[in-house]
């Protein structure tokens, strides 16, 4: 591609990720790195990025950067001010097959794998498509809708609830958790108390989930809870800890993403009439909603960063990234990158390779909520435009989450009319 030649390794490339106009459009920011810095030191993050797409795939099956990045920070954290909290969250979330590495991340995943299967995802898709209708059964013509709070907020707690069995009327219980804890593990920039908050909720959490699973255990079902139950891996179960986690792991996991994945997509529609347009027409075609969910996954998905831990000193592009130090894997500039993906600035439902984005990440951590949440968003997308003529934006979408990993708002006002 010929712009390997344009890489200065002095010149630093300004990205503020915190800047209010980066929060709201990271985009412009990424491409500038992509192209002129492609293994980028952040002194506000104080970590390194990584933003072409063929760095980050091979940074995320690169076994010298580690997923485990929770214990380093606790061990820093331990004699600060929420030492308490954060030696709390950090215990629990160590079990979280996300934040660990081989082999116990494959013990962890191989047991999820086991409970999470097709199957137990594919037999959702009509009652997806039932919480989708009850959702929007009371939305009439010309109605002010904040689309986050009243639809893409509930869809995948209430289907998550769904499919790992707990019961419905506890949904609210468990999106205000969830929440809280996302303050730590997604790491709020800027809510100070987020540590005392997650902790709180964790300790209701897995109260919640003890109780939850003891039940299960009389009396079990086919769900994706009683798969993590009777899963062993050559004998080899998970202990009661591990369970709890990963229950709360795949709540959590299953649950802000995928709003993320339906409030950006409908923002990304709106402002493409020519791409709703197509979308609308051939809503009943499975393969065109298929890709065009891929490109909505691509195009604003709800990946911003993959963040690792550099565990052997790593080398790119002429910089050194030492052992110790923090590595962003920058999924949503891959997702941008013009070596890849054709003038990748433009939405196009019809894009020929869109499902190679990495929205999902790459390597033995690929999302195992990918099939779910894009079944979510193939049910959701046809139904809305279905019962909807036309989605008007009521003021442009500035509610972006302050989140460093994820992308999303937090709130997302439409007009809809019939
Ligand atoms: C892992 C994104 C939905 C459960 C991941 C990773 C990404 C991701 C990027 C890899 C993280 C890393 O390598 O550090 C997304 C997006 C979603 C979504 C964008 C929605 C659009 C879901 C759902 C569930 C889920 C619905 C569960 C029901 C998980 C779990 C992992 C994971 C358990 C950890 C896998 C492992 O470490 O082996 N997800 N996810 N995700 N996701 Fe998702």
């Amino acid at each position: 591609m010929g712009r390997q030649g344009r890489i200065a390794h002095t010149m630093s490339v300004d990205f503020n990720p915190n800047a209010a106009e980066t929060i709201v459009d990271p985009y412009p920011g990424l491409a500038r790195l992509r192209a002129d810095e492609p293994m980028h030191w952040n002194p506000v993050s104080r970590a390194w990025y990584l933003t072409r797409y063929d760095d980050v795939r091979a940074g995320f099956r690169d076994k010298r950067l580690s997923a485990d990045r929770i214990r380093p920070f606790v061990e820093a954290q331990r004699d600060g001010p929420d030492g308490e909290e954060i030696g709390f969250l950090g215990e629990h979330i160590s079990h979280w097959a996300v934040f660990n590495d081989p082999p116990r991340h494959t013990h962890l995943r191989g047991l999820m794998n086991k409970a999470f299967t097709t199957r137990r995802v594919e037999v959702l898709r009509a009652g997806v498509a039932e919480i989708v209708d009850g959702l929007i059964a009371d939305w009439a013509d010309g109605d002010e809708i904040d689309f986050h709070h009243r639809f893409a907020y509930p869809l995948p707690a209430t289907v998550i609830a769904l499919l790992l069995g707990v019961p419905q009327e506890d949904v609210d219980h468990l999106k205000r958790w969830s929440d809280a804890l996302a303050q730590f593990v997604l790491t709020s920039k800027t809510n100070p108390e987020k540590y005392r908050v997650a902790a709180a909720a964790l300790k209701e959490m897995n109260a919640y989930f003890g109780d939850f699973l003891e039940q299960r255990r009389r009396d079990p079902g086919e769900l994706v809870t009683d798969g993590l139950i009777s899963a062993t891996d050559e004998g080899d179960r998970l202990t009661a800890d591990e369970l709890t986690a990963s229950c709360i792991l795949l709540l959590f996991a299953g649950h802000e993403t995928t709003t993320q994945l339906l409030a950006n997509g409908l923002h990304a529609l709106i402002r493409h009439p020519d791409q709703m347009a197509d979308f609308r027409e051939n809503r009943h075609d499975a393969k065109f909603v298929k890709n065009a969910v891929e490109e909505l996954l691509r195009f604003d998905g709800p990946s911003l960063t993959s963040p690792r831990i550099v565990a052997k000193d790593f080398e790119l592009h002429g910089q050194v990234a030492k052992a110790g130090q923090r590595l962003w894997l920058w999924n949503a500039a891959a997702n941008r990158d013009p070596a890849v993906f054709e003038d990748p600035e433009r939405l196009n439902l019809r894009r020929p390779n869109a499902d190679r984005h990495v929205t999902f990440g790459f390597g033995v951590h690929f999302c195992i909520g990918a099939p779910l949440a894009k079944l979510e968003a193939e049910v959701a997308f046809p139904i809305l435009l279905e019962r909807f003529s036309r989605f008007e934006l009521v003021k442009p979408a500035q509610d972006w989450s302050d989140s460093y990993v994820s992308r999303g708002m937090t709130s997302l006002p439409v007009r809809v009319y019939r």
